[in-house]
Formats: C-alpha cells, structure tokens, sequence
C-alpha cells in the first residue's frame, strides 16, 4: 500500500493541505464519448494551443522539485497523443518521483501496455462501465468492448503491480452489472472503484439528476451477494476502500457527492493547455503555459508561480445535479 514520505513539504494550501500529487492531461482528444464525459458533438483544443510533451515535462519537473511525489497522466485519452511513450520514459526518470501512474479507458493497451511498465508505469487504472457489448457501445457511444477487454489482458500480462478498473454507474444503463464487475475484476486479481458522475459540462441528451445512482446503493447491491470489510487503505486518491471478504478484492467508492472528501485533498490538476487547476470543481486556475512561453528556461518563475497558486486553493466543490453545471468545462478537458 502506497504511503508517500515528506521530506520537507514546500506546496501547502490556506486550509493546511499538503499537495503531493498533479494529475495531468495531455489530450482532451479521445476515441470515445461516453455520455457522462463528452457532448455528442465536441470542439477539441487546437493543436497549436496545447502543451508540447517538453513543455509538460519542464512543468512535471518543477511540481517534482516542489515534493509532488505523484504524476498521473490523464486526458481525454493519454495514450491517442502521438508520441506519448517519450513522455512517460522522460517523467519514468525524475528523480524524487515516487509514482507515475495513468488512467486510461483501455483502448491502446494491446499496443501500449509494454511500452508503459517499460517506461516506469507502476499502476494503471482502466475504465470499464460494463461487460455487454451492446451496453458499452450505448455507454461510449462509439467504444468496442472486445478491444477493452483484450487491452486489459495485454496489461495483466505486462505484470504492472496494480491494475485499477473504474466504473461509472448509471441509474437504468448498468446498474444491473455492478455484480459482475466485481466478479470479472476479482477474478483477475484487480482492484474496482464506483464513481458516482459529476456535473462537469453540459451534455445535451443525458440527464444527470435522472441517471444518479449513489455510492450507498452500490453497496447496497454488493451486500446482497458479499461480504465488505471497511478497510483504512488508501492509494493517495478519494477512493474509500471495502474488502470482498470471500475473494480479496478491493473495491472503492468515489463518492463526491454523498461522502465529501475535499477537505483531504492532495491534488491539483494541469490541463492539455496549460491551465493548472487547483479543484476539478471550481474555476480556480494559473496559466502555466503563459509563464513558461513568457520567461523559456527561467524555472524559478515556474516555481514561483506554482508556489503562489497554493493561495488560491479553494476549499472544495459545490457540486448540484440537479441543476445546469456551474462548470463548463467537460471531464476530458480536466482529466478527472
Ligand atoms: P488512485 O487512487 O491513485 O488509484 O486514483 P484515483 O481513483 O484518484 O484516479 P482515477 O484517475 O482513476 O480517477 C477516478 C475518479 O476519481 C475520476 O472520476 C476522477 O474524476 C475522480 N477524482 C479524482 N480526484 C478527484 C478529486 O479531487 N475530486 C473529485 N471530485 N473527484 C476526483
Ligand atoms: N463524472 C464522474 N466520472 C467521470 N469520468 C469521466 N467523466 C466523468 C464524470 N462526469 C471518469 C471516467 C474515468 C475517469 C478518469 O473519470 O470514467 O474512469
Ligand atoms: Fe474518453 Fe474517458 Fe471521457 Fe470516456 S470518460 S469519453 S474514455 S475521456
């Protein structure tokens, strides 16, 4: 179980957080649309706006040299930018990083899985809403299943230390394979997180409200068939952890809106162009890119300016389903 040692922690928030770990988005591009993430229809940053792999290694570095001990790379879809394995190999070596670690729908894995763990992966997380090909073409509107499933096969066999599956529940579209997820990822010696969805974005024909499916009546579910054993583990992430006391297996609760859990927030977040993020739920942000195209290899205005967000941390979300999202931007801008 990953617990990250502090040397001397230099990125502390007003409320006394410890920021240790960015999540970084390399693409908003990707090769599904999974109705809670992305309108049918989407407008993708131009090329030319986003981050080069250098400039997102030069900012990687400088959060490494401030104790982040944690990179994810997220998107949209990490793996669909070109050249993405450089930059895995480049932040694979930074010293003082603890973890490198990438959350992926599965999609390139048969392709990319090897190259990954070769360049220092240690854990992946894979989302996987459901098992039937139909109700995962209806999920992602666009995404094959049996390319999924075959990817994660390739990464089993990769042997990465942990395999994370994610899987989004939707009141009505597959809420009724909650059960079988867990089998599917028990029998595979991998760990399952729920996530209830976020207003992150307007999505013109998917009702948010209508589609909530909560954490408690996972559970729920999951006790009519298991039994779970409250556990104090943690991966540094939100997720709450339960054992499956007959197979092992982990399972996790993401569960922002009926367990909060801002107020241990470690996390900031980089978007594809730039934008550092200080919650996924507020407006709050720095323009890195400005400050690195302004001052090129001037790294102390890097840091400075990394130091100086920490003020403006806000305390948490304030997400509402049940109304139009404050929060314009879409998940696969933000990376999750
Ligand atoms: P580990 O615990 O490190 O394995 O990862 P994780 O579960 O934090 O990361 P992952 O990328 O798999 O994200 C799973 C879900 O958690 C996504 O839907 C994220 O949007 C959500 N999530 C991650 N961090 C936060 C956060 O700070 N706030 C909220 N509200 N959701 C988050
Ligand atoms: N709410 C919750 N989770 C989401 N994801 C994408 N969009 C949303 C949303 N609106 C999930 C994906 C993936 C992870 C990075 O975020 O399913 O597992
Ligand atoms: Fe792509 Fe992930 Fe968004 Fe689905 S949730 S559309 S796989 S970025």
């Amino acid at each position: 179980m990953t617990t990250i040692q502090h040397t001397q922690p230099v990125l502390i928030d007003k409320f006394n957080r410890v920021v240790d770990y960015i999540r970084i988005s390399v693409t908003d591009r990707c090769d599904f649309r999974c109705v809670y993430c992305m309108d049918d229809e989407m407008q993708f940053v131009p090329r030319a706006q986003l981050l080069t792999l250098e400039e997102i290694s030069t900012i990687a570095r400088a959060f490494t040299e401030l104790g982040v001990k944690k990179i994810r790379i997220t998107g949209g879809e990490p793996l669909v930018r070109r050249n993405i394995i450089k930059l895995f190999e480049d932040l694979g070596s930074l010293p003082g990083l603890y973890e490198l670690v990438t959350t992926t729908n599965g999609s390139q894995l048969v392709k990319l899985a090897q190259p990954l763990k070769d360049a220092g992966v240690k854990r992946i997380n894979i989302s996987l809403d459901s098992l039937d090909v139909d109700k995962f073409k209806r999920i992602t509107r666009v995404g094959d299943l049996n390319q999924v499933l075959a990817g994660i096969e390739t990464a089993r066999e990769v042997g990465f230390e942990k395999i994370k599956l994610n899987a989004v529940i939707l009141k009505n579209r597959n809420d009724d394979e909650i059960i079988d997820l867990v089998n599917y990822a028990s029998e595979r010696g991998m760990d399952i997180s729920f996530i209830e969805e976020m207003p992150l974005g307007v999505i013109g024909d998917h009702d948010r409200a209508e589609a909530y499916y909560s954490s408690d009546e996972i559970k729920r579910d999951l006790e009519q068939e298991f039994k779970l054993i409250p556990t104090t583990e943690t991966t540094g992430g939100p997720s709450k952890y339960f054992k499956i006391a007959e197979t092992g297996t982990r399972v996790g609760f993401i569960s922002p809106h009926s367990h909060n859990f801002c107020d241990q927030c470690n996390r900031v977040r980089l978007t594809c162009e730039g934008r550092l993020l200080l919650c996924l739920g507020q407006e709050h942000s720095v323009d890195l890119r400005k400050v690195i195209r302004a001052h090129p290899g001037n790294d102390e205005k890097l840091k400075q300016a990394i130091k100086d967000s920490m003020l403006i941390k806000p305390k948490g979300h304030d997400f509402n389903l049940k109304e139009q999202p404050i929060i314009f931007r879409h998940m696969n801008v933000t990376g999750g």
